[in-house]
């Protein structure tokens, strides 16, 4: 062989894969995913390379488009330390790509391999009792530890490097599920640097806690102790504001490797797990492109208005459509009772996430491991590899997401209604509860639920958020108020808006600290009134007024009025003497604008009044028009159209007349009523 020849071949080999591979994908790119995506869960490295074409066939055949692969799968990925081997994964996703479907890649720092614990053990989180945790499960890495991260970003970065430009990934997903967090001696020392930076000086911050009380002054920053639960409210507050930190940082670790090493389509998310409050997710989703919740319902039934509530509450933090990343084939594993949703309550379930925003619909698992902790969850195939009675209806979603992707894409939810929602609140109140039934997310519900049954659409959106574009905002419990929060309320007020402020608000300061007002705080003079006492109830107290008879649940205060002009909606009835015939909401004009504070914990049935009364002050319209009790209706707008969902969740069937001529998208041709079976859904679509 001459010189000449033995440099020519490399090189024209080289010119044929780079011309292949571009061919190869300008084809796929020609190949864009469906605007509604179903999916699931798939761990190819469990299963025989053999096995996969037969598994991605079933998916097709379901009309499954999209796979999230490889969040688990670190030993697999670096089966020793330095050492990577992605040709697998390189072989899955093109063996998917076959198939018409996408992929998601996870980032499997939520499971590190045994070597890398075993050789850095500081990687190892401890617990609160002092204990390091062990390998064996999953969530046993610590989070604000600078190896792991070292070691996490080099995984992420030998993965965006591979994959980054492959026109089958769509997306990333960063770990899985962040919550544990770690109590050792370093990760001690970075929160007092964290409040070192945040306080200036420890005056400042003896001042804000307040630590005159029992002597918790502090004459240096490493006396600094970390409290959960039952401390100092600052030092409490401080804390999990240092968690959402580290969670933030943490995830921007792996987050600008992928960034600098992939196309800009490729998203990046991670998946949070409705209303948990481990750390504040409006502080982490902020980096992120989408957000993405996983939804289970564990033991008993889809309760529509409480997922609702959880699925508006995840698309609120990104204020736009997101993805449900997992959700229960039929059953899970790990509930008290892991029962099944029944015949019809899956397809219903996830055209309920459509309805809410959702644009995919990711099941977990596809298949169970045969061995490891997850045998007996739910699953679109078994242990066999042949469809399992869940199956057929997983293939009609899928159907119904190809006839109606087109329809619904693009289109997106808008409300005018907005409930605030603040993790600092929800923390505060937990930790001193006052009356250990308060739970401040049933108290959020308590006001979504029958405002979201008269304006069928709902934004649940942090407190600082811009507020112009709703008729009615509610702030149910937001005891924690900054003075941004304070100020965006108070312009919302002035500027014409209808503020209604629940039991609890405007209580605590930044710092956790009681504000020198009191409750509602600075929202004191825009109301002309406020309140004198607060009552931790044993029995309910009766109360009347504009809203009906009812009774006060667990919680009352006490209000008063100032102004003249302000009004008193309801009054307590007899109680405990204090209550007893005294303001227990009160509402004042202002311009344009309406604020209005509720003391007690209303009924459910005073609180349907109520709503009504907010919503017609307010001008809040139905987005659809009325409908049968039970059935939920959900819109989303495009640019030339509107889409409704309707779902019955009665447990009879219901027939439903629309306000005016619509496309039923499902069963096709033009429909002035539906009559739904139970768990049946229509789609409907109407020119704006
Ligand atoms: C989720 C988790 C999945 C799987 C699932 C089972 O919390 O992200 O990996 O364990 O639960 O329901």
């Amino acid at each position: 062989m001459t010189k000449s020849m033995s440099v020519c071949k490399p090189l024209l080999s080289s010119l044929v894969l780079i011309l292949s591979s571009l061919i190869l994908s300008s084809v796929l790119l020609a190949q864009s995913p469906p605007p509604l995506l179903l999916g699931t869960a798939w761990y190819p490295e469990q299963w025989p390379e053999s096995r996969w074409d037969a598994d991605l066939a079933l998916m097709q055949q379901a009309g499954i488009h999209m796979v999230r692969v490889g969040e688990f799968a670190w030993s697999r990925m670096e089966p020793e330390e330095g050492h990577y081997d992605l040709d697998w994964l390189d072989r899955a996703i093109a063996a998917a790509g076959k198939h018409s479907i996408f992929v998601v890649l996870g980032t499997p720092t939520a499971a590190p391999p045994a070597w890398l614990t075993q050789k850095y053990p500081e990687t190892l989180r401890v617990s609160e009792d002092g204990r390091r945790a062990q390998h064996g499960n999953r969530q046993q890495f610590n989070w604000a530890n600078p190896k792991y991260r070292e070691m996490s970003r080099k995984n992420a970065e030998q993965m965006a490097k591979r994959f980054g430009h492959n026109p089958y990934v769509i997306g990333w997903q960063i770990d899985n599920e962040y919550a544990e967090v770690s109590f050792d001696p370093e990760t001690q020392a970075q929160f007092q640097q964290w409040l070192k930076a945040r306080y200036g000086t420890l005056d400042n911050l003896n001042a804000r806690w307040t630590t005159a009380y029992w002597s918790q002054t502090y004459t240096a920053w490493d006396q600094i102790p970390i409290q959960v639960g039952y401390g100092n409210p600052g030092l409490l507050l401080s804390w999990m504001r240092f968690v959402s930190d580290t969670w933030r940082s943490y995830q921007k670790n792996q987050l600008d490797v992928i960034r600098a090493n992939s196309d800009p389509r490729q998203f990046i998310t991670t998946n949070t797990m409705g209303w948990f409050d481990g750390y504040d997710h409006y502080t982490v989703e902020q980096d992120l492109d989408m957000a993405a919740w996983d939804d289970y319902v564990g033991e008993g039934h889809l309760d529509p208005v409480r997922n609702g509530a959880t699925h508006d509450l995840t698309r609120g933090f990104k204020q736009k459509n997101f993805w449900v990343i997992e959700t229960q084939p039929g059953f899970v594993n790990w509930a008290d009772i892991n029962n099944s949703l029944d015949k019809g309550e899956v397809r219903a379930m996830a055209w309920h996430d459509v309805g809410h925003g959702a644009d995919a619909v990711s099941y977990w698992q596809w298949r169970s491991a045969l061995n490891g902790q997850e045998q007996y969850h739910g699953t679109l195939i078994g242990s066999d590899g042949t469809p399992v009675p869940l199956y057929a209806e997983v293939t009609q979603v899928g159907k119904e997401f190809e006839k109606a992707g087109p329809v619904l894409a693009g289109t997106s939810i808008k409300s005018e209604v907005a409930i605030l929602h603040s993790y600092d609140s929800r923390w505060a109140i937990q930790w001193q509860k006052h009356n250990n039934k308060y739970n401040p997310q049933d108290e959020i519900v308590s006001y979504y639920g029958p405002l979201r049954a008269i304006a069928q659409s709902v934004d649940i959106i942090p407190p600082a958020a811009p507020l112009t574009r709703y008729k009615l905002v509610v702030a149910p419990g937001l005891n924690v108020l900054s003075d941004t929060a304070a100020k965006n309320l108070i312009s919302y007020v002035e500027g014409g808006g209808h503020l209604v402020l629940g039991q609890r608000s405007g209580m605590k300061h930044d710092d956790n600290s009681l504000q020198s007002e009191r409750q509602p705080g600075p929202l004191v003079s825009l109301l002309g009134g406020r309140v004198e006492q607060y009552y931790a109830l044993t029995q309910p107290v009766p109360f009347e007024g504009k809203w009906g008879r009812g009774e006060s649940q667990l919680w009352a205060e006490l209000l008063s009025t100032k102004d003249n002009d302000t009004e008193v909606l309801m009054r307590y009835g007899q109680s405990n003497g204090w209550l007893d015939g005294q303001p227990a909401a009160i509402t004042r004009k202002v311009g344009k604008g309406r604020i209005t504070y509720i003391g007690a914990w209303l009924d459910p049935k005073t609180m349907a009044e109520a709503a009504k009364w907010m919503a017609e002050d307010s001008g809040v319209k139905p987005a659809f028009g009325s409908v049968p009790s039970g059935v939920e209706v959900s819109r989303r707008y495009g640019a030339q159209s509107v889409v409704y969902v309707l779902i019955n969740f009665s447990g009879t069937p219901q027939t439903i007349s629309l306000p005016r001529a619509m496309t039923d998208v499902l069963e096709g041709g033009s429909k002035t009523a539906v009559t739904l079976a139970n768990y049946g859904v229509a789609v409907l679509s109407a020119p704006l």
